[in-house]
């Protein structure tokens, strides 16, 4: 049983996550999201739409997660790899060589997907004209 993990914040839920999530899976059998907080997105001055209870459930909903955990600290990737043993991180190409990310190297192996061009939560707020 290969175990994968990704992280995010996953708010408007749009396609350019689903395919994320689907490539993710497929590197393995078993897919863990680890979710970003309300207190976490805070101290990175990030506020959502959803709550994180809201997320949750929208990405356990989603065929391909099997586990969705709480991201609340920077440095809980060690450890979550660890706990949850996880054989590869996977993570968006916006991430690539992220030292946060890179030190996993040396507890797993550490993938980078492209990003699907032309959407992100960020676009669908600006598009529609709301204020973040
Ligand atoms: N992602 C992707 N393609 C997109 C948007 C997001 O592959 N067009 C990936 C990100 O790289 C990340 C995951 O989806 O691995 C969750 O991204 P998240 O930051 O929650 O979503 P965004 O839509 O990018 O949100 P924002 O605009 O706030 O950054």
């Amino acid at each position: 049983m290969k175990r994968v993990l990704t992280y995010g914040t996953y708010d408007l839920l749009h396609w350019g996550h689903i395919r994320l999530l689907q490539r993710a899976k497929a590197q393995g059998d078993y897919l863990v999201v680890a979710l970003s907080t309300e207190e976490f997105n805070e101290g990175k001055g990030k506020r959502t739409y959803h709550d994180f209870e809201t997320r949750k459930a929208m990405l356990e909903a989603v065929r391909y997660v099997d586990l969705v955990i709480p991201e609340d600290a920077w440095d809980q990737k060690i450890n979550d790899v660890q706990k949850y043993e996880i054989d590869m991180v996977v993570m968006g190409g916006d991430w690539e060589g992220d030292p946060r990310f890179e030190i996993l190297t040396d507890y797993c192996d550490v993938m980078y997907l492209d990003r699907t061009e032309g959407i992100s939560t960020t676009k669908i707020k600006r598009d529609l004209g709301v204020n973040s």
